[in-house]
């Protein structure tokens, strides 16, 4: 897969360079390229905000930089292009499974107040939450939804890790978990996870799942046995 970022802080992604994703892109499982929009900027001290038309507070991004940047990254319009913002559907782990499965993708992180309406008329095929907050700009956004897609590129995960047993994989949270000691601070860890009977373990598991879904997040029982 190929990921391209169109940003005004391509620094910000350094954060993707650590542990799980890091290892991944220094093993070229996936390609991400940072592209720098103020490069694209025909103004001569290289701004890329300005005043909104009709007033209000702060500033916009200004359509051509972005424009300019988005077409020469993705000129044949290949990528699914993607633009991070409060407006846009909230990520969830099936839309990321889904654009795990995508040749490219190519985000484009807004800052300020937001972007020129025309832009994402003209060249974004998506708007992207990652949840009902406000933040400074789109990079962290980015970050998060590249970060969980990447969960899903064949061998980014070593084998030990997986992505079946986990939260929000079958709809459901995930069980809890226990490593040795077996008895810490005087708390023992459920006999039956040390019983070896693993069709016991199983079922434990699956009434944990639904217990903590039903307690914490009921809202993603839609069907389930509840
Ligand atoms: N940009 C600012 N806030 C955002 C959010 N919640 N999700 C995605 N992009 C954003």
């Amino acid at each position: 897969m190929k990921i391209d970022v169109a940003t005004l802080f391509p620094e910000a992604f350094d954060g993707l360079k650590v542990g799980v994703v890091g290892k991944a892109l220094a093993k070229g499982l996936f390609e991400l390229r940072l592209h720098n929009i103020r490069d694209y900027s025909a103004d001569k001290h290289r701004r890329c905000d300005d005043y909104p038309f009709g007033g209000g507070a702060g500033m916009l991004m200004t359509p051509q930089p972005l424009h300019d940047c988005i077409n020469a990254i993705d000129p044949a319009h290949r990528a699914r292009r993607i633009y991070l913002s409060p407006k846009g559907k909230t990520l969830t782990q099936r839309r990321v499974v889904e654009l795990a499965g995508e040749e490219a993708l190519l985000f484009v992180c807004g800052a300020y107040e937001g972007v020129d309406q025309r832009v994402i008329d003209l060249d974004i095929d998506e708007e992207m939450s990652i949840g009902d907050y406000v933040l400074t700009g789109g990079e962290i956004a980015a970050m998060a939804a590249i970060n969980a897609i990447s969960r899903y590129i064949p061998g980014v995960l070593g084998s030990e890790q997986s992505t079946d047993e986990e939260s929000f994989s079958d709809g459901l949270l995930e069980y809890p978990q226990y490593t040795r000691p077996a008895v810490f601070n005087g708390v023992a860890v459920p006999d039956v996870l040390l019983s070896g009977n693993h069709a016991e373990v199983d079922k434990w598991r699956r009434a944990r799942q639904l217990e903590l879904t039903r307690k914490l997040r009921p809202d993603l029982l839609k069907g389930e046995d509840k």
